[in-house]
Formats: structure tokens, C-alpha cells, sequence
């Protein structure tokens, strides 16, 4: 089962934390990966994490909010079977917390690029292949943000990240016939986000009473990606250790 030799996967922001370990999941399950971040050092070193655990991976480096850089690198490439848009948060910017009435108009746009254009350009890059072939899989992590309201500051980015489940729902809608299915991961606190002391007192919040971990977000992108789930599209899956239960 969720076996996926032969399949080439493309998982963007794969440089470090989450992205990393869906790029690591999917390389056990034999997929090869091309690991995407815009910092190349990133890149290389999970694709010597990969490789040196004898799975099958190669660096593909290029910022998802550039459109031309997202063409060229799917032009590069050869054909890609599954797309995991991972590249989020404030993208190469800070995430700097701040009630919405304190932001500035130029605070938006990053969160907003990232989030939500850097989606829009791999998977209208990835798409028409994926259609032809009839098969695809279109994978994109989303955030708890986007489905409750959340007062840490990140208004943009949580907006982003909710147009992120609808674009879901609505290529998931256009393609249902195509063999291509397209799905959201909406994730809790993790443990990147959190840091020493904060670690325990976050944890205590959730559920489950851990943060979670990039494996946690790796093995569902696994079942995601599967021929197993052919049958799954347009739907978020929330991997939040019970913290929001829907
Ligand atoms: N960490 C959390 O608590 C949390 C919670 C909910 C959702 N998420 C989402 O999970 C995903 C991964 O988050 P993370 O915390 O692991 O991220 P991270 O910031 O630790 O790593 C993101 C990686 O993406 C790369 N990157 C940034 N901008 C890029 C761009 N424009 N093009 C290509 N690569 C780019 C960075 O260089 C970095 O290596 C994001 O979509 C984030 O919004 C995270």
C-alpha cells in the first residue's frame, strides 16, 4: 500500500521543518523528489539527507512566488506526477505578529505571495501535464488559522491560507474527472513554531498533548499522494492533534 515508485513529487519550501519531512515520507514510499526551497544550501542538504538514506531526490531551486522561475523549473524538470505546496508562512520574509489595525498595506503582501500566489503558479504549472497523463496529485498545506478565528496577529496569512482550501475545493471540482485530485492539510502548532520553555506550555493546549511533527504532516501527504486515495478530493484534512475537531 501508498506505494509510489515511479512517481516524481515536487514538495516546495522543502529546505527545512515541514516541507522536509514530507519530502523525507515521500522518498521511503519510493517516490523521487525534487526539493524545492528558494535558499539552495537548504535544498541541497535534504536532498544528501534523502539520498544518503538510499531514496531518490535532487534539488529544484526556485522562489514559488516568481511565476517565470516556477515555469522554468517545471519546464527543467520533466513531468511531475505529484505537487506539495509546503512554501508558506511569511515566505522569505519575517512572520511578524500584528493586530490587523497596526499592520501596514505592505505587510500584506508577503504572507498573501506565498501563501496563496506561490500555490496558484506551481499548480497552474503542474496541471495541464497532470491532466494529459490522468493522473495527478495536488497537495497543499494549510494552517488552523484559516478555519478559526486566531488572535496572534497574522490576518493576512490566515486569509491567504483560507483562499488556499477554496482554491482546493474548486480544482478539485474542475479536474474530478481528470484522474488529478486536489487536497488541503490544515496544520496545528508545530514544533518548529515553538522553542524552550514554550514547547511544554504549547503542548499542554493540544489534545493529544504533543506539537506536532513534520512526519505527523509527511505520512498524510504519503496517503494523499497515493493511488490508495483516488477517491479522496476537495477536502482539507485537519492534523492538528484534536485541536480543532470538525
Ligand atoms: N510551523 C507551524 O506551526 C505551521 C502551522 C500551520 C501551518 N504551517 C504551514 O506549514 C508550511 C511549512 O511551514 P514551516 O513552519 O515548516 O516553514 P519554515 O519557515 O520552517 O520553512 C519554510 C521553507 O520554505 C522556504 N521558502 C520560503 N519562501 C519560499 C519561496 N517563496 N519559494 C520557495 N521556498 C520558500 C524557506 O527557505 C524554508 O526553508 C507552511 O505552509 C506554513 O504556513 C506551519
Amino acid at each position: 500500500m501508498f506505494d509510489l515508485a515511479g512517481k516524481t513529487a515536487l514538495v516546495t519550501g522543502a529546505g527545512q521543518s515541514v516541507g522536509a519531512g514530507i519530502a523525507q515520507a515521500l522518498a521511503v514510499q519510493g517516490a523521487s523528489v525534487l526539493v524545492n526551497d528558494v535558499i539552495e544550501e537548504r535544498a541541497q542538504s535534504i536532498v544528501d539527507e534523502i539520498n544518503a538514506d538510499s531514496g531518490t531526490a535532487m534539488p529544484l531551486v526556485f522562489d514559488v512566488t516568481d511565476r517565470a522561475a516556477v515555469i522554468d523549473a517545471f519546464q527543467i524538470s520533466g513531468h511531475i506526477d505529484i505537487v506539495v505546496n509546503n512554501a508558506g508562512n511569511a515566505g522569505t520574509e519575517n512572520m511578524n505578529p500584528t493586530p490587523f489595525s497596526d499592520m501596514d498595506p505592505n505587510d500584506w503582501e508577503a504572507p498573501i505571495r506565498v501563501n496563496l500566489y506561490g500555490v496558484l503558479h506551481t499548480t497552474h504549472a503542474a496541471l495541464p501535464n497532470m491532466i494529459e497523463s490522468g493522473w495527478g496529485r495536488i497537495i497543499t498545506i494549510s494552517s488552523g488559522a484559516a478555519n478559526s478565528g486566531v488572535n496572534i496577529g497574522v490576518a493576512p496569512y490566515a486569509s491567504a491560507k483560507a483562499a488556499g482550501q477554496a482554491f482546493t475545493r474548486t480544482i478539485a471540482a474542475e479536474n474530478a474527472r481528470t484522474g488529478v485530485t486536489c487536497n488541503a492539510i490544515a496544520l496545528g502548532l508545530m514544533e518548529n513554531t515553538a522553542g524552550g520553555d514554550h514547547t511544554a506550555s504549547m503542548a499542554r493546549t493540544i489534545p493529544v498533548g504533543r506539537l506536532g511533527t513534520p512526519h505527523d504532516v509527511g505520512t498524510m501527504c504519503v496517503y494523499l499522494a497515493s493511488e490508495e486515495a483516488s477517491w479522496v478530493t476537495g477536502q482539507t484534512f485537519h492534523v492538528n492533534g484534536g485541536t480543532l475537531m470538525t
